[in-house]
């Protein structure tokens, strides 16, 4: 019986262990890879409407061929601290798997050492919130293994700011479906009512 207990033990403790896969740590990711965002300065971007050009590129100071395991990389919009606080949704962690800064995806290229750009048109779920971007390079496990961001390390410099998409839109868009709606409603009613008059005239 002990031997039992003892087993169905060792096996959850077992499958803990191995659900709580392991994650790479920020901190342990070097720093090489340089990022700029460009927009109108001082502009708040307004969500579904506005463009930001990204560009990264290998930072050169760093030994050639340090990137030589990077294989893809995927752009983040992040959380600067002052849309953090108060918000443990999004809280900074150094365990990469429980990190919640950069919740929203931009895009995923394969690696490339330089001259790499693009024009982001902020999407239409970006809450409203003070940005910057972080770019993770990735090797061929898809492990982060280098970064770089916009910002400084204390996430000061070169943030933006968003604005989500407007209440004009959304009452369109609360408009729009309430509208399809009706439609829909309509159609039965009128179908219900066909369909009884079909009946009665059989009736007759
Ligand atoms: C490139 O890396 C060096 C060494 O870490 C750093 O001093 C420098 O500021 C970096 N360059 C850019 C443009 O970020
Ligand atoms: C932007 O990307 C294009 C290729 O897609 C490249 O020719 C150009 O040099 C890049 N510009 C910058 C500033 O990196």
């Amino acid at each position: 019986m002990a031997a039992l207990e003892g087993f169905l033990v060792a096996s959850f403790l077992l499958s803990c262990l191995t659900s709580t896969s392991y994650g790479v740590s920020f901190s342990s990711l070097q720093k090489t890879i340089v990022v700029s965002a460009s927009h109108q300065q001082g502009k708040v971007l307004k969500a579904g409407e506005d463009k930001i050009t990204v560009a990264w590129s290998y930072n050169n100071s760093f030994p050639a061929g340090t990137d030589s395991a990077y294989k893809t990389v995927k752009l983040k919009l992040c959380y600067a601290p002052i849309s953090q606080q108060d918000r443990a949704w999004r809280k900074t962690e150094d365990n990469l798997e429980k990190d919640k800064t950069c919740l929203h995806n931009i895009a995923s290229r394969p690696y490339s050492h330089s001259n790499n750009n693009i024009s982001w048109t902020v999407e239409r779920d970006v809450p409203t919130a003070t940005y910057f971007i972080r770019v993770y390079a990735y090797n061929s496990a898809d492990e982060e293994v280098a970064y770089g961001q916009n910002t400084d390390a204390h996430k000061t410099t070169n943030l933006f700011q968003v604005e989500a998409v407007s209440g004009r839109h959304a009452s369109l868009d609360i408009a729009s479906v309430c509208f399809s709606a009706f439609s829909v409603v309509s159609l039965i009613g009128f179908f219900s009512l066909e369909k009884r008059k079909a009946k009665s005239s059989q009736q007759k």
